[in-house]
C-alpha cells in the first residue's frame, strides 16, 4: 500500500447499480441487434444412454412461423477438437438425459416452444446408470484433478498412526448433487454478418467462449466477438462454454438472422453443469492433547460418460492442519449424468464439510473445545508442500470470531440447551481457499482533457468487480473515480481470463496496476509528467501466476461461528445469528466485499439445510428441476450475520495483495451449521442437506 491508495478499501457504491435498478443495463436477452430476433427452443433427450432411432421434424416444420428444425441429420457439421459435450446435433448417440437432440428456430419463443412438442423422437436406450456409491467396481483414479491438482497425496504411515492414536474419528460424509442457480438463465443472442459472428452472451469471461466458437465454426481470431457487459450471476455455471452458445450461433447461421436462445430454469438442470455428489471417508487420529497424528480423506465422486470433470474435493485438507501422516485420494465413477462443472468453490466446499465435521467429532472424542483443537493443529508451513505461507491468519480468524460471537464459556455437551420448544447449539468451522493470479492484458488511454479509459476483458457477474476495478485504476493513475471509464465484458478488449477461482480482481487488478505504472513512466519520460493534448495509449499485462507461487503457499483463511435452533417437535432448523471472520488479503471495496462474503456464507447455509438435486434412479432424471422444489436459502432463512475481516498485507500474492473473496465465504459454512446442529440436538447428520426428515431418522422415528 502506498499513500496513493485513497480509494482501495473504501465502500464505494456500485457504479453499475443505478443502471441495473432502472433496468437500463442490457443483459444478454435485452440486447438490441437492430432487427427482429428469432427464438430457439430445444428438444431434449428423455433417455440417459442410448441412440436416436427415429426423429421426424415434419409436423414441426409445417407450423407457421417455424423457420428451421435442426436435427443431427441436417445440422451443419462442427469443427473437430471441441470439448466432448459441445458438438451439438452431431450424432444420434445420447449420453445424458436432457441432451439436445433437435432445435426449433421460429419467429417467436411461443412458436418455437410449441413446435418442440411436435417433433417426434424415438430412442433405443439402456437402463440409466446414475447411482453413485463407494463400492462401485468401476471407480477409477483420474490422471489429475481440476486446476492441475494431484489426484492423491500420501505422506508417512497413516494406518500405523491411526492404530496407535489416543483419539480417532472414522466417519463417512456425503453431499448431494447441486445445481448452480443464478437469477439470470443462460442466454445467447447470435448474429452473423457475412463470416463474422457476434454473440451477446451471459458468461464469466468473453475470451473463454471465443476459442470454442472459433473451433466450432472454423473461424479466425477477429471473426468472433463475444459481448457480455452485464451478467446476472453464475457461480461457475457460466465459466465454460456449454451447448447453448454453440447452438445459438449454429441456428443464426442456418436462418441467416439474429437468434436468441434463453434456457428455461428447468433446462439449467441438464445443460450447464452441476456440482458432483460426493462420498467422503475421513479418518483422523490425535494424541491425548488433540494434536493430529494422522489425516486421511478419501473421496468418491462422479463425472459424466462424455467428459471427465475431476473435482478437487480433498485439496483443502492438504493445507488446513498439521499432521505427520497424511493421505488424500479421489476416485470417480463415470455415470449417465449431464457433464458436471464448477460451482462456487468446487472441491473446497464439499471437502470442508467433511473435514470440518470430522474435526468437530474429534473435538468431542478428545473432550477439547473445537476452536482450541483447531488452534493446536495450526501448521507452521504448508504441511504437504513444505513451503512457507505467504500469509496465514487462520488462528487470528478463530480467535476474533470467537470473541465477536461470544464463544467463551460454551458448554461442550451436545443436546442440553433449550429455549422453549427450540434446541439451541453453536458450531464452528474453518474456511480456506487458494489465492491465485492469471495472465491478463490491459489498455489504458489518457485523453487530453484528463479523462482515462481503462479496457480489459474482465467480467462483473454481480460481484462488484466493475466498481472495484475502477477504484484500483483511479488509485493507480492518481485520479478521481469519476475520471475513469472502465470497459469490460467484450472479447474485443485486451485479453483476460474469466471470473473464476476467485482470481478476477487479483489478475485484472494487477494488470491495471502494472499498465498504469507504464503510463506514468511514459508520461514522466516523454511528456514531463503531464498528459499531452493528444493523449496517450499504453498496453500492458500481467504475465501469469505470481513468481512466488512455487516457493510460497498462498491461501485465504476464515472462520465461521453459527448458532442453530432446532424445533424439538418438527426438526425445523433456524439460524438466528452467525459471525464470519476472514483473512483474505487486501479488501478493495468494503461494501461489495461484505456482499461477497455474506453471499458465500448464505450459499453455504443453503447447502447445509436445503440444496439437493434428487435423481430418480429408475428414470435417470432430476425430479426437482425448478426453484419450486430445488430449495435455496432465502432472506427469511438467513439471520443476523456478522461479517468481519482482518487487516492483512500479503507481499507475495500479487501487486495489490489481493487474495480473492468470491469463494471463501461458502467454504466451511455448511460444516459450521452441521456442527451447531449436533451441539443443539446431539444428532450428527453426515449427509447433506439437514432436512427435517433426518431429524426423525436420527431419533429412530423415521
Ligand atoms: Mo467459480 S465456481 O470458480 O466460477
Amino acid at each position: 500500500m502506498t499513500t496513493m491508495d485513497r480509494l482501495i478499501g473504501a465502500g464505494v457504491e456500485r457504479l453499475d447499480g443505478p443502471a441495473k435498478v432502472r433496468g437500463t443495463a442490457p443483459y444478454a436477452y435485452e440486447q438490441d441487434p437492430g432487427e427482429p430476433i428469432c427464438h430457439v427452443a430445444v428438444v431434449q433427450s428423455t433417455v440417459n444412454h442410448g441412440r436416436i432411432t427415429r426423429l421426424d421434424p415434419a409436423a414441426a416444420e409445417a407450423m407457421p412461423g417455424v423457420l428451421a428444425v435442426l436435427t443431427p441429420a441436417n445440422a451443419p457439421r462442427l469443427g473437430e477438437g471441441l470439448a466432448s459435450d459441445l458438438p451439438v446435433l452431431q450424432s444420434l448417440d445420447v449420453h445424458y438425459q436432457g441432451q439436445i437432440v433437435a432445435a426449433v428456430v421460429a419467429e417467436s419463443s411461443e412458436i418455437a416452444k410449441a413446435a418442440v412438442g411436435a417433433v417426434v423422437v424415438e430412442y433405443s436406450a439402456a437402463e440409466p446408470d446414475v447411482a453413485l456409491s463407494a463400492d462401485r467396481p468401476d471407480l477409477y483414479a483420474p490422471e489429475q484433478l481440476m486446476a492441475g491438482f494431484d489426484t492423491d497425496s500420501v505422506i508417512g504411515d497413516v494406518d500405523g498412526a491411526l492404530a496407535t492414536a489416543a483419539a480417532t474419528v472414522d466417519a463417512t460424509y456425503s453431499t448431494p448433487t447441486q445445481h448452480n442457480n443464478p437469477i439470470e438463465m443462460h442466454t445467447s443472442m447470435a448474429r452473423w454478418d457475412e463470416d463474422r459472428l457476434t454473440l451477446w452472451d451471459a458468461n464469466q469471461g468473453p475470451h473463454n467462449i471465443v476459442n470454442d466458437l472459433m473451433t466450432a465454426f472454423g473461424l479466425e481470431r477477429g471473426q468472433v466477438r463475444v459481448i457480455s457487459p452485464y451478467v446476472g450471476g453464475a457461480f461457475g455455471s457460466k465459466a465454460f462454454t456449454h451447448p447453448n452458445q454453440i447452438l445459438a450461433a449454429m441456428a443464426a447461421k442456418v436462418v441467416g438472422r439474429t437468434v436468441v436462445f434463453e434456457l428455461t430454469r428447468q433446462q439449467m438442470f441438464s445443460l450447464v453443469g452441476h456440482r458432483t455428489p460426493t462420498i467422503q471417508r475421513v479418518r483422523l487420529g490425535a494424541d491425548a492433547e488433540g494434536r493430529l497424528t494422522a489425516i486421511s480423506h478419501e473421496v468418491v465422486e462422479h463425472t459424466s460418460r462424455i467428459n471427465e470433470f475431476a473435482e478437487q474435493t480433498a485439496t483443502a485438507t492438504r493445507v488446513l492442519y498439521a499432521a505427520p501422516h497424511r493421505r488424500t485420494t479421489h476416485r470417480l465413477a463415470r455415470l449417465d449424468v449431464p457433464p458436471p462443472t464448477i460451482m462456487r468453490a468446487p472441491g473446497e466446499t464439499p471437502g470442508l464439510f467433511a473435514l470440518e465435521s470430522a474435526m468437530d467429532e474429534l473435538a468431542h472424542a478428545a473432550g477439547i473445545d473445537p476452536v482450541e483443537l483447531r488452534i493446536r493443529n495450526e501448521p507452521e508451513r504448508d504441511p504437504e508442500r513444505d513451503v512457507p505461507w505467504s500469509s496465514r491468519n487462520l488462528v487470528a480468524c478463530l480467535r476474533t470470531g470467537a470473541e465477536r460471537f461470544g464463544w467463551a464459556g460454551r458448554d461442550l455437551r451436545p443436546g442440553v440447551r433449550e429455549d422453549g420448544r427450540w434446541l439451541v447449539g453453536t458450531g464452528v468451522a474453518s474456511a480456506t481457499y487458494p489465492a491465485r493470479r492469471r495472465k491478463a492484458e490491459c489498455r489504458i488511454t489518457g485523453h487530453g482533457d484528463g479523462r482515462w479509459t481503462v479496457e480489459i476483458d474482465g467480467s462483473d457477474i454481480g460481484t462488484g468487480a466493475w466498481t472495484a476495478l475502477t477504484q484500483i485504476a483511479a488509485d493507480a493513475l492518481g485520479v478521481e473515480l469519476g475520471a475513469i471509464e472502465l470497459r469490460i465484458g467484450d472479447s474485443d478488449l485486451p485479453f483476460a481470463g474469466g471470473a473464476g477461482g476467485s482470481t478476477g480482481l487479483a489478475s485484472w487488478g494487477s494488470a491495471i496496476v502494472l499498465t498504469a505504472r507504464d503510463v506514468r513512466r511514459e508520461l514522466d519520460e516523454r511528456w514531463g509528467g503531464q498528459l499531452p493534448a493528444d493523449g496517450v495509449v499504453v498496453k500492458g499485462e500481467v504475465p501469469g501466476p505470481s513468481p512466488h507461487a512455487q516457493d510460497w503457499s498462498m491461501h485465504a483463511f476464515g472462520a465461521h461461528f453459527v448458532e442453530v435452533r432446532v424445533d424439538r417437535d418438527t426438526g425445523e432448523v433456524r439460524l438466528p445469528r452467525a459471525s464470519s471472520v476472514y483473512a483474505a488479503g487486501t479488501i478493495v471495496n468494503a461494501r461489495t466485499a461484505r456482499s461477497q462474503f455474506l453471499g458465500g456464507f448464505s450459499m453455504g447455509v443453503s447447502m447445509a439445510l436445503h440444496e439437493e438435486s434428487v435423481v430418480d434412479e429408475r428414470f435417470g432424471h432430476y425430479v426437482n428441476h425448478d426453484l419450486a422444489e430445488y430449495h435455496v436459502a432465502t432472506n427469511a432463512d438467513i439471520g443476523d450475520i456478522d461479517i468481519h475481516w482482518l487487516e492483512e498485507h500479503d507481499a507475495y500474492v500479487n501487486e495489490l495483495g489481493i487474495k480473492g473473496i468470491g469463494e471463501i465465504g461458502i467454504t466451511g459454512a455448511a460444516a459450521a451449521v452441521a456442527n451447531a446442529y449436533w451441539h443443539a440436538t446431539g444428532l450428527r447428520v453426515r449427509d447433506l442437506p439437514i432436512t427435517p426428515d433426518k431429524y426423525f431418522r436420527e431419533l429412530g422415528l423415521g
